[in-house]
């Protein structure tokens, strides 16, 4: 008995740690087409020598090398970059660690101590890199995992250290990775309110293009935590070596992106260093975000598959999951609204077919009541003037309406205006000698103090003890950190923006654990919140609350190269009215579909319409949420796009074509297809019409094969300002 336990327990060990090696040749990081090799140099010190397209045999290894390579001005340069770059080290670069020691001294050199490799599951390994300095107590790891089949690599770093005093982490970043290419292009996205994702490209030249956020809390407005990279080339689709890069961190990143002397592009993704010198006590472990990058030598289109693959097999909340079709009611009523009114729209829902009605912002506040930004606030107690009968009754009629209950709250944040602010001016992030700087009249909660963090996990907490039935949260966050002092943190102020997001994720840790089934929106003011940290507790985020659909096509284009169309939030709203209301349920349909619109405004087609594309859309998810989505024609390159999603087996697929403002008899050229069976034929059917309406495309009702839709493809564009139209691909046995 004790000899097949120990026989177990080894073979458990076994799978587990594949190999653990001390000084291995070379370490050897793959996924189904990504190779990232590192190799220790005779003074012990670990370089990449490559990361690129995936080798086919094992013995070419043997032909990389650490070699240092003279530079024109004679000093001595290595060809490859450190595995991670250190202050002090003899590299005059940005560094990826730059520590402080006790004694004062600022320089750390790295040397290889072992690597290892674990099993993650039958797609994914982790390898392990340990490194230390000779002369202090220092370790640092890094980590990579690499999923096989979505070709991504994640990675991240630990330090720690024994020295008699604390250190200061001055950069800590997660990753550095190198390039060597002829010329480097970079695609970013920057933003604001209502203008998410605005894309961006520029070729690197020598010196330092960095890419950053320093609003702590509502961190991607200006700048988002995305970045697509050409090799050689600008970014393209569907040909060329690309790179797709992320961080999962909720604030303050910066990715660094350095051409140096030997025209090496490196790139260096962490937590912003800005006002951030972090205190490291012995034997504490600082750990870092992680970074997720694909590269993929066929353009931008699959290296974000690869992406979107990976975040619904491992990292968004429930990613495998259903998601709700929702009626929210923001857009409509704004916060004037009653149990009457609340009621008549649950049961718009229901008639719409949708499941569930979504209870936006302007529902809690009493001596406070929260009737627009300015108050309210921090008080989580349903309004008695509006909800006389409270939170337990919406539920319950939702729930005689035939539709399931979800609601908003903003719990990090708080208006001076409120009982809370009266009650904890102490949790609240404020100088404590200075006028606070407001942003939507409000202040955030100082989530580094754990009595926050209990406050903030109890407004979670108590609605869904007190309404088991709530089916969904809306979580928002409408301002950035304005006056960043922390009461709590004293003298470590340095802490705030590090600690606040540790809070965050103990709340949001804590949430799940608990409720690990509510699905949750991240929100913050729009799309400004929107990273991989946050969402492995989030089902999806809201993209924007520019809800116009011309400049929905833009911003859904952009958010899909890093996110799954399940994760990205789209409503159908009266923006725009001059685009129909079929363009915009067109626009919505492709990504995750809701509704914030009064329905009693719509013609009687109109909701009719609505009704039929609802009871489609439910049909057709597992194509549109769960399928793989191609980028077909870019809105940025002309007057027309289109995109398309697949399903797995590549028997159904959604093609969905819009004409925004095309120029009079402009010429119009065939829409190739993606992702199909070039030797499957698909029936082509024209779906989403107005009532009484019948397609006019002569393809409508045709079979084809893949490989014709996929090689000549067809000219479903036409001249017609502001329209849309969407296909249903199905084949033909
Ligand atoms: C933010 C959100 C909106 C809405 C309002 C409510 O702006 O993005 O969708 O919830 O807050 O105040």
């Amino acid at each position: 008995m004790k000899r097949n336990l120990f026989l177990f327990l080894a073979g458990l060990f076994c799978w587990h740690y594949l190999w653990a090696e001390n000084t291995p040749e070379w370490i050897r990081i793959s996924t189904s087409e990504t190779d990232l090799i590192y190799q220790t140099a005779p003074d012990g010190r670990l370089y990449q020598t490559y990361l690129g397209t995936k080798l086919l045999h094992e013995s070419d290894l043997k032909h990389f090398s650490t070699e240092r390579k003279a530079g024109s001005d004679g000093t001595v340069g290595y060809r490859h970059g450190e595995a991670y770059l250190t202050a002090g080290g003899g590299d005059f670069f940005e560094p990826a660690l730059s520590i402080t020691h006790s004694d004062g001294n600022m320089s750390t050199v790295l040397t290889f101590v072992s690597s290892e490799v674990k099993r993650i599951d039958d797609n994914a390994t982790e390898t392990l890199i340990h490194l230390k300095d000779e002369q202090y107590p220092l370790q640092v790891t890094l980590h990579y995992v690499a999923y096989n089949k979505e070709n991504v690599i994640k990675t991240w770093t630990e330090i720690r250290h024994q020295e008699k005093k604390p250190v200061y982490l001055n950069q800590y970043a997660s990753s550095v990775i190198y390039f060597e290419s002829p010329k480097y292009f970079l695609n970013e996205f920057s933003g604001d309110w209502a203008k998410e994702m605005q894309m961006s490209s520029q070729e690197l030249r020598p010196g330092i293009k960095i890419l950053e956020t320093k609003l702590g809390t509502r961190a991607a407005m200006y700048m988002y935590p995305f970045f697509e990279l050409g090799l050689n080339q600008p970014v393209s689709e569907n040909q060329g070596e690309v790179v797709l890069g992320t961080i999962a961190w909720t604030g303050n990143y910066r990715f660094t992106f350095e051409v140096d002397k030997v025209k090496n592009l490196r790139v260096i993704s962490g937590i912003s260093p800005y006002a951030s010198r972090y205190e490291l006590k012995p034997d504490e472990t600082f750990t870092t975000p992680e970074f997720i990058f694909s590269r993929s030598d066929n353009g931008s289109g699959a290296a974000s598959r690869g992406i979107q693959a990976w975040a619904l097999n491992y990292q968004l909340k429930d990613g495998k999951g259903d998601r709700l079709t929702l009626l929210n009611n923001w857009e409509n009523t704004g916060t004037r609204f009653d149990e009457n009114i609340l009621c008549g729209l649950m049961k718009e829902s229901a008639d719409l077919g949708v499941d569930m009605f979504l209870l936006d912002d302007g529902w809690f506040g009493n001596e406070y009541p929260r009737n627009n930004d300015k108050a309210g606030l921090g008080d989580w107690e349903a309004m008695k003037s509006k909800l006389p009968h409270g939170v337990p009754f919406l539920v319950e009629e939702a729930k005689k309406a035939g539709v399931k209950f979800g609601i908003w709250i903003e719990p990090e944040m708080v208006n001076p205006k409120s009982n809370l602010a009266l009650k904890h001016p102490e949790w609240i992030i404020r100088y404590p000698n200075r006028e606070p700087i407001y942003y939507r009249n409000q202040l955030v909660l100082d989530l580094s103090n754990p009595e926050v963090q209990d406050f903030v996990f109890g407004v979670v907490d108590k609605l869904l003890t007190e309404n088991p039935d709530l089916a969904y949260f809306k979580w928002d966050c409408n301002s950035p950190i304005t006056n960043a002092y922390s009461p709590y943190l004293k003298e470590k102020q340095e802490h705030l923006y590090v600690d606040y997001v540790r809070g965050l994720y103990n709340v949001l840790e804590r949430i799940k654990a608990k409720y690990p089934h509510v699905p949750m929106m991240l929100c913050s003011g729009g799309g400004a919140r929107c990273d991989y940290g946050a969402l492995n507790y989030f089902t999806e985020f809201w993209a924007s609350d520019n809800t116009d659909s011309i400049e929905r096509l833009y911003i859904q284009w952009g958010f899909s190269k890093f996110f799954p169309m399940k994760a990205i939030c789209a409503h159908v709203t009266s923006w725009n009215r001059k685009a129909s209301v079929k363009f915009r349920v067109d626009v919505a349909m492709m990504c995750k579909m809701g509704f914030d619109i009064g329905l009693k405004g719509m013609s009687g087609d109109e909701l009719t319409f609505c009704k039929q594309a609802v009871a489609t859309y439910k049909e057709l998810k597992p194509v549109i949420l769960d399928g793989d989505f191609y980028r077909l024609v870019s809105p940025y390159e002309g007057n027309h796009t289109a995109v398309m999603s697949v399903d797995k087996l590549k028997s159904q697929s959604v093609l969905y074509t819009y004409n925004i403002h095309p120029r009079f008899s402009e010429d119009l050229y065939p829409i190739r297809l993606q992702g199909l069976d070039p030797d499957k034929q698909y029936r082509i059917e024209e779906i989403n019409l107005m009532p009484g309406k019948e397609s006019t495309y002569k393809e409508n009702g045709q079979v084809y094969s893949g490989d014709y839709l996929m090689k000549v493809g067809l000219r479903l564009f036409t001249t017609e300002d502001l329209s849309s139209h969407i296909f249903l691909l199905t084949e033909k046995k």
